[in-house]
């Protein structure tokens, strides 16, 4: 392939790039965003290494103390650069209807006509960085190649952790394959000469994070990131994807994926949608609490699932992704061994704190230690003693400071984590964090009640999203900020693709509401959480297996107090009513909550889910 010359850059494409489609559009490109250079991604450990280097070399990582965790980076953002962007991020369909009421639109021709000058030059002075990688395992039938092109070779090492990155993904591509483009910048474009002024260059005024559903294309401005530069995470494998499963009959969701054997040797998988910063991560690496002997779970992945119903009648699903990009504080040897353990070597840390003796810290280091650390460079790179965060509350991490680590650093990963075929679902969950009101776990008693609870679903915001935090918002599915298409259409598909899997004669996956976070009269958590979630777990498995009887609710059906494995704690009868009671005045609120979502929602909104309501509604007025 002969490498065209564009104004003096040479596109310097390598020999083994054969998709001639790829390589006009990597030109095309370069002659809009105007880079130095232009650099293809082929993977390998020594580019790994020589990037982390550049980056050292750049300010933008501190290599960490290689006694301490060797092969480690810390990267600090600018403090206008902490989360995702919701208010930002745009489904640019050719009717408005088709992006729904919970997305940003704008008309695709518009969108166009604004970001054309904002990508005209904006990589001067910086490098292309060309990234082939695939979503889900290299050449499986299942899986989809994206490329990104971005200036940030932050994004590139990131992408070589997360997900299936390099030279080989174009042995699949091919001369004719197809591929997702995903255009990537940190929109600061640098003068003639001009060096970065500073380690994170971003555009603290300008973002945006664009798709067009119809082209399948994504277009990100001016953050460096999390899912507003990793293209391949929440922009592809969820709102890219969910508009292919749409159209292929498939899901694409914000879901773990984990295994669970018990002590007989007997395996069950389970797919769970909690939203950005509830548990998913914690939950896929669960370490069952004493009392729990002989029973494992693995994980097969902690933040996103592609589910396809196959011909045999069963769902299955794969993870996408390679790596985890996880959420670091409050992440102990208490409450999550298995991801402790994952972060020993070869992470790169955003946003947490520095010590002394050059490893990270972040809040809730110090339940394993016994203490506060004496001192801290903060996310900041400002002094921090204990004596100053108790004077200012300043945090050492920021709330949604990660890590990001490949998958196979994780001791618990399940064997099957990489299998094309994908692991067989047994049951879905769906959990918000919720103070009241949700009790800590219900089965819904048919397809169309579960779908209706995780559309009803409600979650008190967190730090993964810029904005009000601690306030009740819809999240139904954990897919508010992720659904690539209207959210009601959204709903019919799951009713969809549950009455074909039922018309064909299989059983589907049983669907269970869960809430771990309901707190006391003192503001605490009342239900221990983490490990302890085991104990919720085994339940649900009884549920599978006929074994646990439960009692009828009026928002389905909840374990009695015996049915549950108490063993190693002491939870008492009256602690379990507080996590699990149903308080009729708190339920007419919610109602009242669930009808102003379904009135937003009103077009295109299955009637199967108001009938669920009018039935919810009877039922409470029984009560
Ligand atoms: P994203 O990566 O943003 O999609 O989030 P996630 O769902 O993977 O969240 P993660 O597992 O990283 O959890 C984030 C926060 O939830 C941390 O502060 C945890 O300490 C807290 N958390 C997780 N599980 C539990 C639990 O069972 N109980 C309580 N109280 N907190 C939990
Ligand atoms: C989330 O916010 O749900 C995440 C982190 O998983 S990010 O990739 O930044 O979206
Ligand atoms: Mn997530």
């Amino acid at each position: 392939m002969n490498s065209p010359v564009m104004q003096g850059l040479n596109l310097n494409t390598p020999a083994y790039v054969k998709n001639a489609k790829l390589v006009a559009w990597v030109a095309e490109m370069a002659a809009l965003c105007k880079p130095a250079h232009i650099y293809w991604c082929d993977g390998s450990q020594e580019e790994y290494d020589r990037l982390c280097a550049d980056l050292v070399s750049a300010g933008t990582f501190k290599k960490l103390n290689p006694a301490k965790r060797p092969g480690s980076f810390l990267a600090c953002s600018d403090p206008s650069d902490v989360a995702r962007v919701e208010d930002r991020t745009y489904i640019c369909s050719a009717r408005k209807e088709d992006a729904g009421p919970t997305n940003n639109w704008m008309e695709p021709a518009q969108m166009r006509a604004t970001l054309q000058p904002l990508f005209d030059g904006c990589m001067a002075g910086r490098t292309l960085y060309v990234v082939p990688f695939s979503m889900g395992p290299l050449g499986s039938h299942i899986s989809h190649i994206g490329i990104e092109l971005t200036d940030s070779a932050y994004v590139a090492v990131n992408q070589k952790l997360m997900t299936r990155m390099g030279k080989a993904v174009y042995d699949v591509l091919g001369a004719e394959g197809e591929f997702v483009p995903c255009m990537h910048t940190v929109g600061a474009p640098l003068a003639a000469g001009e060096k970065d002024a500073t380690a994170w260059p971003c555009n603290p005024s300008t973002k945006y994070i664009v798709h067009y559903p119809e082209t399948r294309e994504i277009w990100s401005y001016g953050s460096g990131y999390g899912g507003n530069a990793l293209l391949g995470k929440k922009c592809f494998a969820l709102r890219i994807a969910s508009n292919m499963g749409r159209e292929q009959g498939w899901l694409a969701e914000h879901m773990l994926i984990l295994g669970v054997t018990n002590p007989q040797g007997k395996k069950y998988h389970v797919a769970a949608a909690f939203p950005s910063a509830c548990g998913k991560t914690n939950f896929s690496m669960l370490v069952p609490p004493a009392g729990f002997e002989g029973w494992k779970v693995t994980t097969i992945g902690d933040d996103i699932a592609w589910v396809k119903p196959h011909a045999d009648g069963k769902m299955y699903a794969i993870n996408p992704e390679a790596g985890y990009f996880g959420v670091a504080p409050g992440t102990n040897y208490h409450t999550n061994p298995n991801c402790m353990a994952s972060l020993d070597k070869n992470v790169i840390y955003t946003n947490v704190a520095l010590t002394d003796d050059g490893d990270v810290w972040w809040e809730g280091m110090e339940k394993d230690t016994g203490k506060l650390p004496d001192h801290l460079i903060d996310w900041q790179g400002k002094d921090w003693t204990p004596q100053i965060a108790k004077e200012t509350g300043a945090k050492a991490a920021h709330p949604n400071a990660r890590f990001t680590v490949a998958a196979i650093n994780n001791p618990a990963l399940d064997p099957a984590w990489d299998d094309p075929a994908g692991v067989a679902i047994d049951a879905f969950m769906f959990g918000g964090r919720r103070s009241t009101t949700v009790p800590l776990v219900t089965e819904a008693r048919n397809w169309t009640e579960g779908v209706y609870m995780a559309a009803t679903m409600g979650s008190e915001t967190t730090a993964a999203a810029f904005g009000a935090q601690g306030v009740v918002r819809r999240d139904p599915f954990a897919m508010l900020p992720f659904c690539g298409y209207n959210m009601s259409d959204y709903f019919q598909h799951w009713l969809d693709i549950g009455a074909k899997v039922q018309a064909a004669g299989h059983t589907l996956p049983a669907m269970f509401c869960v809430n771990w976070f309901r707190k006391g009269a003192d503001g605490k958590f009342v239900w221990p959480g983490y490990g302890d979630n085991m104990r919720v777990l085994k339940w649900m498995i009884d549920r599978l297996e006929g074994k646990a009887q439960g009692e009828e609710t009026l928002f389905g059906v909840a374990p009695q107090y015996a049915e549950i494995n108490w063993n190693g704690i002491s939870f008492s009868a009256e602690q379990f009513k507080t996590v699990t009671s149903i308080d009729k005045a708190a339920w007419s609120e919610e109602l009242q909550l669930h009808n102003t979502h379904f009135q937003q929602l009103a077009y295109h909104m299955p009637q199967a889910l108001l009938k669920t309501k009018a039935q919810l509604e009877s039922r409470l007025a029984a009560v």
